[in-house]
Formats: C-alpha cells, structure tokens, sequence
C-alpha cells in the first residue's frame, strides 16, 4: 500500500482523521440511553451475519480511508467484544501503515477475558463505560440488572495487559447517574485512568431523550470541584472532543464532552462506519452511504476511493451546532448501530 498522499476537506475545511468502526450492532447490555430493553427485547432482529462486513473487507475499507487522511481508529459496536474472535481484526487493522492510534470502546463486560489477547493483537489503549459505581443505578442503566463487578474486572486486566492511558465514560443524565458522578469520579482519583463525562445526547429516536435530563458539564464541574478543586488542561490536539481538567493537587485527570451545551463539530474530522458497511458522516446521520455493495461487486480501490471522497468532499454535518434551532425531530440512527 501506498503512504498516504491525499488529504481531502469536507464541504466546512474539516479533513478526514478519525474512523469509528461499528463491528456490530448486537450488545449484551440495554442501556436505556441507546437499547432501552422494552424496545430492544431478546428477539429484536439485529442485522443477519451475512449483511455484517467481514474482517477483510472492514481492513480493506480501512486501508482505503488511511491513504485518504485517516491516522486514527477506533472499533465500536453495539459492543465489540460480542463478536467472534475481534482480536483478529485488530491484528488485520494493526497491519495498516499509518494507523497511529488504534483503541476500542467497550463497556467491559467480557474484556477481563479478552484484554490480553488484545493488547498482544496490537490494540493501543481502551475506553469503557461505567456509568455509576451504585450497584443499583448501574443495573437499571444497563437494563439487564448486572453490577459493575465485572466491567471493574475488565478496566483491572486492561490496565495488566498495558492498554493505557484507560478512559472511561460515563453518561451524565438528571436523576439517575448524575447522584453518583461525583463518588465516581472519587473513586478513580489517583488510579491513572481518565474518567470522562458524557452529557445525555439525543442520539437516535427511541431514549427518550429531553433536555431537562442533561446536565450541563458546567454544574458538573462545579459540583466536583466543591468536593477536589479542580483547574482546565490545555487540548491535547485540536478537535478533541473531551474538555480536559485536572485534580490541583496532581492526582489525575478528568474530561468532560458537552456536546449539548459546548458543540464541538467545528473540529469534526470524524468518519463511521456501520456494521453493514455504510458510511456516515455525523453521529447524528439519517442515511449513511452504502459501501458494501461495491466492495462487494468488484469495485476496485481506486473506485472506492473516489466514493469516499464524494460523500466527505459535500459533507456540512453539524448536527449539534443546530441542534438549538431545528430540534431532535429528524429520523436519526440508533447509537448501537453506529457506535458512540
Ligand atoms: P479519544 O480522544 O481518542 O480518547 O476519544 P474521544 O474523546 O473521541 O472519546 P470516545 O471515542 O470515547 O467518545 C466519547 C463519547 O463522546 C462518545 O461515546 C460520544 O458519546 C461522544 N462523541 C464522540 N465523538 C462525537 C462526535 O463526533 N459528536 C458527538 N456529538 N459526540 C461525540
Ligand atoms: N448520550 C451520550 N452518550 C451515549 N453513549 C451511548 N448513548 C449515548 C447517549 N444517548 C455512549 C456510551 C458509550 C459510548 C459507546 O457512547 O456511554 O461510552
Ligand atoms: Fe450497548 Fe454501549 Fe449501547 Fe450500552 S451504550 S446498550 S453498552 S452499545
Ligand atoms: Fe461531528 Fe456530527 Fe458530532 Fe457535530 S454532531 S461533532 S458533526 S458527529
């Protein structure tokens, strides 16, 4: 392959440096901001296997994205760790030149089990989810009653099997998680992962989402810092989309990503990917591009490539920036089936 020699701009300057891979839309967890479990029981038809991207085509589609700006990957799901053998895949991505950081959102269920094989695959670092550290208000987020034991088991082997600097995430919502943010973030002072919180979005149209259930980072902040003072962090990279803080007395770091109340979408180089192998442009798309069926009848690199760079070269998603003024009525996909 190729180094990279073209860097395309969408239709606002922003180019093209992040790949968010959906691997699949399946999860063991209902969290009710995403699946809430009365909508999405046990018999909900998630995509049939053959309609899902094989590891190659998903390596092959990477390496497409990686020659047009692409120096960042991150596999999401659904949960990732639900799929057969995903540590394959990091290994077949991992062989990308360019690739600069490679990481994975989960929400840590199965990774004490899979971290190492991970970490050897070539995966960098990792996010997880941990919503709350009350066992009661962790099942009834996750809607499948399970404590956060075992996603503390796997935050454990990850931090063994050296997938730092870990993250975690944890949504922010009025009533429920945000009781215990503040005892969240005292738990992992100190610990060396970074722990970020995330305002309630409305992603997809089935959570139930209302303003009035997101807390600004701002309260937050605030909150936090009448407990351990708190001070802001220079951005690590132009874009980022965590806001970083730091505890005063030099015993870690915390994030906050307010895409309600601080968008963030004028530095958005980021690209999905749906399990299916569409192409979305915004967390917050309708329609997503349909790259499967070429990859699958034939197309050739240079073909794709040349799709790619249509779809981003007219991209003007904002999403969140108008969110103020054209409100959360558009028909938008569903979280699980585009990744965080
Ligand atoms: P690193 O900086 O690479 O560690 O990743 P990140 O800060 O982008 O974090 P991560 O991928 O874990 O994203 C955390 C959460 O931020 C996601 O789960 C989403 O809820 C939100 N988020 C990430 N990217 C976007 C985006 O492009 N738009 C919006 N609105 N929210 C986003
Ligand atoms: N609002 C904010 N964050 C969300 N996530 C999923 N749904 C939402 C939402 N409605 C986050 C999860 C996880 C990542 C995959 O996306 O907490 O960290
Ligand atoms: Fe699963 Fe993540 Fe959605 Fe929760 S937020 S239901 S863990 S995909
Ligand atoms: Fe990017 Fe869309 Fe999120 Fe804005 S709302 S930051 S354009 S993904």
């Amino acid at each position: 392959m190729a180094d990279q020699t073209t860097t395309i701009n969408d239709a606002l300057g922003r180019p093209i440096r992040d790949l968010r891979i959906s691997v699949t839309d399946r999860c063991n967890y209902r969290c009710t901001y995403c699946m809430p479990a009365e909508i999405f029981g046990e018999r909900y038809h998630f995509l049939p296997r053959e309609e899902v991207l094989t590891y190659e085509e998903i390596t092959r589609l990477t390496r497409i994205f990686v020659s047009l700006g692409v120096n960042k990957v991150r596999l999401t799901g659904g949960e990732p760790l639900v799929r057969l053998d995903i540590a394959e895949l990091v290994a077949q991505i991992n062989t990308i030149s360019g690739v600069d950081d490679l990481t994975l959102t989960t929400n840590g269920y199965l990774l004490a089990d899979q971290a190492e094989a991970l970490k050897r695959a070539g995966l960098a670092r990792i996010t997880v989810s941990i919503d709350s550290l009350d066992p009661e208000v962790y099942a009834s987020m996750n809607g499948r009653g399970y404590d956060p034991s075992k996603t503390l088991a796997g935050i454990a082997a990850a931090e063994a099997a050296g997938l730092g600097p870990i993250k975690l995430n944890s949504v922010i919502e009025r009533g429920t998680t945000d009781r215990t943010a503040v005892a969240l973030a005292a738990h992992f002072k100190g610990t060396g992962h970074i722990l970020r919180f995330i305002e309630f979005m409305d992603v997809g149209n089935l959570n139930a989402w209302d303003r009035s259930k997101v807390v600004p980072s701002a309260e937050l902040i605030e909150r936090i810092n009448a407990e351990t003072p708190i001070e802001p962090v220079d951005p690590n990279y132009p874009g980022e989309v965590a806001e970083r803080w730091r505890y005063v007395d030099g015993t870690g770091e915390l994030g906050f990503i307010s895409s309600v109340t601080q968008p963030f979408c004028s530095g958005c180089t980021r690209a999905r990917l749906s399990p299916e192998g569409k192409l979305f442009t915004c967390l917050f798309g309708s329609d997503g591009f349909d790259l499967k069926t070429p990859l699958r009848t034939g197309a050739t690199d240079d073909e794709i490539t040349a799709l790619i760079t249509g779809v981003w070269s007219k991209r003007t998603d904002r999403y969140s920036e108008l969110r103020a003024t054209e409100g959360a009525t558009t028909r938008k996909i569903e979280m699980y089936q585009i990744g965080g």
